[in-house]
């Protein structure tokens, strides 16, 4: 395949683009008999169309094979990201009548899909947001709307291969699960799960799964916010290699959570190992022999370059990645017989609400004047919208992102500190 051809591929990957950093080559691939009548267009058009997606990025990638995926999450769900092109795109796909073959989920839409009016959103934007998760749902999609589907029922276990997008959510899979996963565009996310295959080529093959770095962490790392500090250090200097830690054994769902989705965003690690956690590490030996040290003994650096000198707070958002049960549970607690200043926004999947509702930890929540907000977050909804200036969060990820997506000056800091902005409407001391 020329230069040329392969710019044209991807480029018809947009809107959602791809982040793969294997290298490329022009493989020979082998398809079994129903991946060749796919390819002929024998299941009708729109499996044609997406088997040629597989295809070319597994020849791209240099890939002998296709390997069968038993789950797929699709990024690229906010209008605020696809635009008209984006879901026009979509809404075609789904009226050539083509229908996902595996459990397949969505990443967060651009706003509460029921709640979206307490929220500010407009009508305009709602209805196009709207149209794009009813496309997604006439292909078989669960619209779930959350990037941490493995809290609410969809968790890989280990080697099992899968093709999900949202980056937070494939760090995850691939290290704190053992699955195998790419960081899939949106178009081949979809395209996986329309043919049930993906291509074999970068995690999910032994030796790309091996630790380039060795991470000696010699720091107290205890809050989720500590471990989104140090994802974020370490994904800077590490950018696509796969970190292995020392010094974090005590660790635990939430914070390695947090861990992943920071070095998603600093840098572009998609899989990493932690000694005595993690199953690939618990199994055996995950470390090249080539691998890098790097000894990390503060998370100073990290604080200081996540946060803007802003006091006065607008929104705090707790819930990037998605929240689980014991980070509401958590909140509601702080909260109790307190009342709030500014808006307070824990985003989460709607099925770990209503978990929420049913052991009344959304109650006091909305009491103090907070919302738990389902479906969305505040980098993929239309925060400029909403006349808002600078955030409070506990999140890494976000701290790195709003800047840069949703135009706002940000604090980062533990939980208790967000929620104490959130009571007091200034950043604490
Ligand atoms: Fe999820 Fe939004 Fe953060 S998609 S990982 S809550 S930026």
């Amino acid at each position: 395949m020329t230069l040329q051809k392969r710019q044209l591929v991807l480029e018809s990957c947009w809107p959602y683009g791809l982040n793969s950093t294997f290298k490329v080559g022009d493989a020979k691939m082998n398809l079994t008999s129903e991946e060749k009548a796919m390819l002929a267009g024998d299941f009708g058009p729109g499996v044609k169309r997406a088997m040629e997606i597989i295809v070319a990025l597994g020849k791209i990638y240099g890939a002998r094979e296709l390997v069968v995926v038993q789950s797929v999450q699709v990024a690229g769900v906010s209008y605020k990201n696809l635009g008209d092109a984006g879901s026009e795109f979509l809404q075609e796909w789904a009226k050539q009548g083509v229908r996902v073959c595996v459990p397949t989920t969505l990443n967060p839409a651009g706003m509460d899909l029921t709640h979206w009016r307490e929220l500010g959103i407009s009508e305009e934007f709602a209805h196009k947001q709207l149209a794009v998760i009813e496309a997604f749902k006439a292909m078989g999609i669960i619209p779930s709307c959350s990037c941490a589907p493995y809290l609410i029922g969809t968790s890989p276990t280990l080697g099992q291969h899968i093709a999900w997008s949202e980056s937070s959510a494939v760090s995850f899979a691939n290290s704190v699960l053992g699955a195998r996963t790419n960081r899939e565009g949106g178009p081949s996310a979809l395209a996986a799960a329309i043919t049930g295959r993906t291509a074999r080529y970068g995690l999910h093959l032994d030796e790309n799964r091996q630790a380039t770095h060795i991470i000696e962490v010699r720091c107290p790392v205890t809050s989720e916010a500590d471990f989104g500090a140090l994802g974020y250090l370490v994904g800077k200097r590490v950018k696509n290699g796969v970190p292995y830690f020392r010094g974090l054994e005590d660790s635990q769902q939430n914070g390695l959570k947090a861990l992943g989705a920071a070095m998603a965003a600093s840098g572009a690690v998609a899989l990493y190992h932690v000694e005595g956690v993690t199953p690939e590490a618990r199994a055996g030996d995950v470390v090249a022999t080539e691998a890098e040290t790097i000894v990390v003994d503060s998370l100073d650096e990290g604080y200081a370059a996540l946060n803007s000198p802003v006091d006065a707070i607008d929104l705090v958002s707790i819930g990037c990645p998605h929240a689980s049960l014991a980070e509401i549970e958590e909140t509601a607690r702080w909260l109790e017989g307190k009342r709030t200043k500014t808006r307070l926004w824990i985003t989460t999947a709607r099925k770990t609400k209503e978990q929420a509702q049913e052991q009344g930890l959304v109650e006091p929540i909305e009491a103090a004047g907070g919302k738990v907000v389902a479906d969305t977050c505040l980098v993929v909804a239309p925060i400029k919208e909403l006349g808002l200036h600078s955030l409070a969060t506990n999140s890494a990820k976000a701290a790195f992102y709003a800047p840069a997506y949703s135009g706002l000056m940000v604090r980062f800091g533990r939980l208790e500190q967000c929620l104490e902005a959130a009571v007091t409407g200034r950043w604490p001391g």
